[in-house]
């Protein structure tokens, strides 16, 4: 058989999961990797058996035969990469959020569009199997209309002035730190389980740390050591460590969440709830296999994945029996699994967010700056809004 030619772009923690990933299709094979420097490419690519490698990918997209990038870098590259490598017409697979801006994000999308190349956005944490069953239990009616949805993504992993990461600065980021990285997860998902649109808001938000101390030289594990003021640099911040959002889906659909990077104790805590007129579902990532139902008139039940129970479609997306638990990186080999089967058939459908869920999820996030800043609610138009 001969197999689908790729590239990952970005060296760091996600290139690392999609390469794994990728590889785990048995179709598809990683021809080339790209980071920052020649150097980091190299210390990658020897990491994980890639002969070519390259701290230029602008090299990669020359290549006719490699058909798709993943974009795994940060968010300030995104857009500037994935239009280079849709203009050369290739697939592109790109890490969310999308890009810094809705501006950009609409172009991409319109570019993509216009060029008809496969493109999907990194929304993988659609694809754990219980939450496919919530979005079928939804689809066919068992929640009965939807009331209220609520929850929260919250992680302690920036909870010292001490933690650092290039997230912390807008201008590799974006203006929303929290917002960007996890509450576009959130949002994303509660529009795919219920299909409702999020139709107005109402954001706070806090920077906590307003200043972050910036190592100046590479430490092992910068947290815990004792710190001396010749080891780091003092930056201002900008970037929220928490937000809260109150939210309208349509016009009886209420709900709210939260987002956290300096919640001690919660390491992924991605939870969503929703309840409707004949039940409701609650799902934490931390418990990713584990489904409760909540009923008014009998008793509540906890139910435990397995492919054999769930519906048919959330089915597909598990591989493993009852028991055996599949977790995060489960979800990307099941995204990636879905769009190279547009790569390699492009009548296949769309089974995977696209740069238009993407970009639906900038035009939010700009929501949250305006709604924050002027410390009210706002309606919510353009493509985000539209649609049911
Ligand atoms: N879907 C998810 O669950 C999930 C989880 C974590 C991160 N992310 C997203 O993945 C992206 C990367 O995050 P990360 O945690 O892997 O970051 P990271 O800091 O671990 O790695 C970033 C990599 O990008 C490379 N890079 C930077 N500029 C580049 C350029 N111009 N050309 C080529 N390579 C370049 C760096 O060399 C580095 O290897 C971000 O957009 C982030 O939001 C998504």
């Amino acid at each position: 058989m001969r197999k689908i030619k790729t590239a990952v772009i970005g060296a760091g923690f996600m290139g690392k999961v999609h390469t794994e990933a990728i590889r785990r299709l048995g179709n598809v094979e990683v021809v080339a990797v790209a980071a920052k420097t020649a150097e980091e490419a190299k210390g990658f690519g020897d990491l994980i058996g890639v002969d070519r490698t390259t701290g230029e990918y602008s090299d990669l997209l020359r290549d006719p035969e490699i058909q798709a990038v993943h974009i795994c870098t940060p968010n300030v590259t995104h857009c500037a990469i994935a239009k280079a490598a849709v203009q050369v017409g290739k697939a592109v697979l790109c890490e969310k959020p999308l890009t810094m801006t809705a501006a950009e994000a609409r172009e991409l999308a319109a570019l993509a569009e216009s060029r008809s190349v496969a493109n999907c956005v990194n929304h993988n944490l659609r694809c754990y199997p219980v939450l496919q069953h919530i979005r079928q239990m939804i689809a066919a009616g068992e929640l009965g209309e939807i009331l209220v949805v609520q929850g929260t993504y919250s992680q302690d992993w920036l909870l010292y002035d001490t933690d650092w990461n290039w997230r912390v600065l807008a201008e590799e980021n974006g203006r929303l730190r929290a917002m960007g990285d996890i509450g576009s997860h959130w949002m994303d998902m509660i529009m795919h389980l219920t299909g409702l649109r999020i139709t107005a808001l109402c954001a706070d938000l806090q920077t906590v740390h307003k200043v972050r101390k910036s190592p100046k030289h590479a430490v092992e594990t910068f947290t815990g050591k004792t710190l001396h003021p010749e080891d780091y640099e003092e930056v201002p911040i900008t970037t929220e460590d928490y937000g809260a959002v109150l939210l309208h889906l349509g016009e009886r659909t209420r709900g709210a969440f939260t987002v956290s990077q300096v919640s001690a104790g919660c390491k992924n805590r991605f939870q969503v709830e929703i309840y409707g007129t004949r039940g409701g579902v609650m799902w934490n990532q931390e418990r990713p296999d584990e489904l409760w139902v909540g009923s008014r008139n009998s008793p509540n039940q906890l139910i435990l994945k397995d492919p054999s129970l769930l519906k048919p479609n959330a089915a597909t997306y598990a591989d493993l029996p009852g028991g055996h638990g599949e977790g995060y990186d489960d979800t990307h080999k099941q995204m990636f699994r879905r769009f190279y089967r547009k790569v390699a058939d492009a009548s296949a459908p769309v089974e995977y967010p696209t740069f238009a869920d993407g970009l639906r999820i900038m035009e939010l996030l700009e929501k949250v700056v305006e709604s924050a800043g002027r410390r009210g609610w706002v309606e919510v138009g353009g493509a985000a809004g539209a649609g049911a």
